[in-house]
């Protein structure tokens, strides 16, 4: 497979054995740049001075290293993507690792190609959260008062893309499907940035539920979709105690109600939900059909676009459903 997403990305291989860990060597070694190590003291060492984009790890290691390694990770706020490696996969530890959300868990002896498709996937999963980082950076000013610790932004940056990549690639989906729709629609250019990060922020309120909640597109038990369906004022709270535009806060608590006023958490009805939620209803709504969304299989964007027309007056607000359907037609 040619390494044509970036040449210049780093990994780190953490393994303890020899053989495999100069095969994973040889084998990525024409296509990113390389550090290779036998225990968890040197790579935290390593992560600690050089900038690393994926680490490969033994969860093997001995004593506790592997998982202890991923910990620390996690616990100092990397967004590194991991690759677990392992011969000796449990159940369990491939749990326990994808709710410290690493990127993939491959079982040896692997295949080259299936390897090299991960650490792609991976690759390209970080520089999607790398963008929407700026994006979040680019709207700072409105939801960071001014005199406020720099850490808020930090803690909310590290909590959507270390903790749920997934959520990330989707706000920024999301965000873009947006701003399509914003663009044919006359609003003040104030009211349409309150609205974008609204987009980005949406689902902020799922973060809030990490960990009662399997993650990834796997189906969901009838608690854990109540469970859900509490995120969008679960979201409202965590925002409480800071400065947002009046959009952003609509398009967090209101982004689920539906035109007919049978959605949720108020039931509101038509023109009673805010304009910036019923806009970001429709970019959410065409993102979990063309991405697949929860217990949803992708669909095409043609049959996303029949969907949202006949969700017209339905779920979505009609003029709305009916310019994204155009735009996007
Ligand atoms: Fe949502």
């Amino acid at each position: 497979m040619e390494s044509s997403q970036s040449p210049q990305a780093t990994i780190l291989i953490v393994e303890d054995e020899e053989g495999p860990r100069e095969s994973l060597k040889m084998v990525l070694s024409p296509h990113f740049n390389l550090y290779s190590v036998d225990n968890a003291e040197v790579a935290l060492n390593i992560l600690k001075e050089q900038e690393i984009d994926l680490v490969t790890l033994d969860l093997k290691l001995p004593g506790k290293q592997g998982m202890d390694l991923l910990q620390k990770i996690r616990d100092e706020g990397r967004d590194t993507e991991v690759v677990i490696i392992t011969g000796y996969g449990t159940l369990e530890s491939a749990v326990n690792a994808i709710q410290h959300g690493i990127a993939a868990y491959i079982t040896k002896p692997f295949n080259i190609p299936d390897l090299l498709g991960v650490i792609h996937k991976a690759l390209d999963r970080r520089r999607q959260v790398d963008t929407l980082r700026g994006s979040l950076e680019a709207f700072s000013s409105l939801w960071v008062p001014a005199g406020e610790p720099a850490s808020l932004t930090e803690k909310l940056r590290t909590l959507l893309g270390a903790k749920n990549p997934e959520l990330a690639q989707h706000a920024q989906r999301v965000h873009y499907y947006t701003s399509l729709l914003l663009e044919h629609m006359e609003l003040p250019a104030k009211s349409k940035e309150g609205i974008q990060l609204g987009a980005l922020l949406h689902d902020i309120g799922q973060l809030g539920l990490q960990g009662r909640l399997a993650l990834g597109n796997s189906e969901h038990t009838t608690e854990e979709k109540e469970l859900l369906a509490c995120h969008p004022v679960i979201g409202e709270r965590m925002l409480q105690s800071m400065t947002f535009p009046e959009e952003t806060r609509d398009v967090i608590r209101s982004h689920h109600e539906r035109f007919d006023g049978t959605g949720f958490p108020n039931q509101l009805q038509g023109e009673a939900i805010p304009l910036a939620a019923r806009v970001v209803g429709i970019a959410n709504t065409f993102d979990n059909l063309v991405s697949g969304g929860v217990d949803t299989m992708p669909v095409t964007v043609p049959e996303a676009r029949e969907y949202i027309r006949q969700e017209a007056g339905k779920a979505l607000d009609p003029a709305l459903a009916d310019l994204f359907a155009k735009i996007v037609g």
